[in-house]
């Protein structure tokens, strides 16, 4: 889809969907950005980050690993039944043991020993960003110290 081409309102494969698709806040390349985070976390868990078929837990999954999703997001969007004042709505004490199993991205950080494994998950953060205008871009990642450390092999 090129700038100027019409942008359908659902794209990508639902687990690989960046919140601002969800939320139908229009979106641009950087939705690929969000895409490729979740594959390489995919790539270190050995399973789907946000394994869900449910648009609201999905929402909610993504609030467990990274935090709360920022009101000004929340309040933009036209799906009022998944918010209120710009806090998502969830009631935690009855998930699914797909969502229970979701770990906080801080906490694997924080066990992370491997100086590459944490600037591996520091990068997957700068990647999984809610807010596009904040949301690191490929060119950008390609300085992160995940990828400049290899850089000497090449
Ligand atoms: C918990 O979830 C189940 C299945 O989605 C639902 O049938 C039930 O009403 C929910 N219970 C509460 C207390 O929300
Ligand atoms: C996507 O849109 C956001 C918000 O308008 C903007 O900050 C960002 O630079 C855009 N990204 C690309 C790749 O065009």
């Amino acid at each position: 889809t090129f700038d100027h081409q019409h942008h359908q309102s659902v794209v990508s494969t639902r687990h690989y969907r960046a919140p601002e698709i969800i939320l139908d806040l229009g979106w641009n390349q950087s939705c690929d950005v969000w895409s490729l985070g979740c594959v390489l976390m995919e790539f270190y868990l050995g399973r789907t980050l946000f394994p869900t078929h449910d648009s609201h837990e999905h929402l909610a999954m993504m609030e467990k690993i990274l935090g709360p999703i920022p009101t000004h997001l929340l309040q933009q969007t036209r799906y009022t039944h998944t918010h209120n004042c710009g806090r998502l709505m969830w009631d935690d004490s009855n998930c699914s043991d797909h969502y229970n199993q979701c770990e906080p991205l801080k906490h694997m950080l924080r066990r992370a020993e491997e100086e590459e494994l944490r600037h591996l998950l520091d990068l997957i953060s700068l990647m999984l960003e809610y807010d596009v205008t904040h949301r690191i871009s490929l060119q950008e990642a390609l300085w992160h110290p995940f990828f400049n450390a290899r850089k000497k092999f090449l």
